[in-house]
């Protein structure tokens, strides 16, 4: 499955609180979807931050009223992007999933520009190395700093690893990486160094080149090897971490025994969490 749909000159038609158009939407695999949808004129955020979006919940069966049905989701575009991009698990008895689903070029949905969240660069302190760690859609954040010009002139080395079940759940990471390369604008910063951007994927649940969780990987030292790299220390690398809350947990784990601790925007320190959205 790789269906996409699009359409182009999408003019918002506000019958919706905060309504923004649909303008693509791209099914990876019957768990995964992507799509992208018009921004706010005034919308300005920073690359990893969320906002909460959705649809019209069903009419309450006694006063038919409908209530806004909305969840945190990572906006997976770029801050220099003229739309919004985002990255979804389909969940077939979960409230919003469930319905968005079954979004197409030319519906509404709402989307509250109100930006926040720790996966930004302002949440950790000056470093030489930093690590993305995501599970499943924990890879939307990445996917919008992996497209940031800071990111790269920030660090000398960027490393995404991204664990997923199977091969056909790590497309849209791959896909994305395989583009900044031929991509005018950070083709050019990714060409600065060797191995400016490395990409890490590693499946659990079907044979592929690295297979196991890359909690396993960090604790047995196989990243490491694989890499060429001494290991994780506080002096020069930095991480940002999200996926459920038990690649968080044990992430964490691993991180602060590494001497790594936990930043946040008032605070910033040497890494960050952020849970990735489920339902
Ligand atoms: P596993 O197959 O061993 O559960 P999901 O699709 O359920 O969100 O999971 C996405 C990926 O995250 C899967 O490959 C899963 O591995 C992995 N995963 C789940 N929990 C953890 C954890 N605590 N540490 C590392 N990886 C995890």
């Amino acid at each position: 499955m790789n269906e996409r749909t699009q359409v182009t000159d999408a003019t918002p038609i506000k019958t919706l609180p905060d309504a923004q158009t649909v303008t693509e939407v791209q099914h990876y695999t019957d768990r995964l979807f992507r799509f992208r949808v018009t921004r706010p004129a005034s919308l300005r955020f920073r690359s990893g931050e969320f906002v909460m979006i959705g649809l019209m919940g069903d009419p309450d069966p006694k006063t038919g009223k409908q209530k806004p049905l909305l969840r945190a989701y990572s906006i997976a575009s770029p801050s220099w992007d003229e739309e919004l991009e985002f990255y979804s698990i389909k969940v077939q008895d979960g409230p919003l999933t469930s319905k968005l689903q079954h979004i197409k070029p030319g519906d509404q949905l709402i989307l509250r520009p109100k930006p926040v969240g720790t996966l930004v660069h302002d949440a950790l302190l000056p470093g030489k190395r930093l690590w993305f760690f995501a599970t499943g859609t924990g890879i939307a954040p990445f996917a919008s700093l992996i497209r940031d010009p800071q990111t790269y002139s920030d660090y000398d080395q960027v490393i995404l690893t991204h664990t997923c079940r199977d091969v056909a759940e790590l497309t849209y990471g791959r896909e994305l990486v395989e583009s900044l390369k031929s991509d005018e604008m950070l083709g050019e910063l990714l060409e600065g160094g060797q191995d400016k951007l490395v990409y890490y994927p590693t499946t659990t649940r079907e044979r592929s080149p690295k297979m196991g969780r890359i909690t396993t990987r960090l604790e047995d030292g196989t990243v490491f090897r694989d890499l060429g790299i001494d290991g994780i220390t506080p002096g020069t690398d930095r991480a940002m971490v999200c996926g459920s809350m038990g690649l968080n947990t044990d992430l964490k784990r691993i991180l602060e025994g590494f001497g790594l601790r936990e930043g946040a925007n008032s605070e910033p320190a040497e890494y960050v969490v952020e849970k990735a959205f489920v339902g």
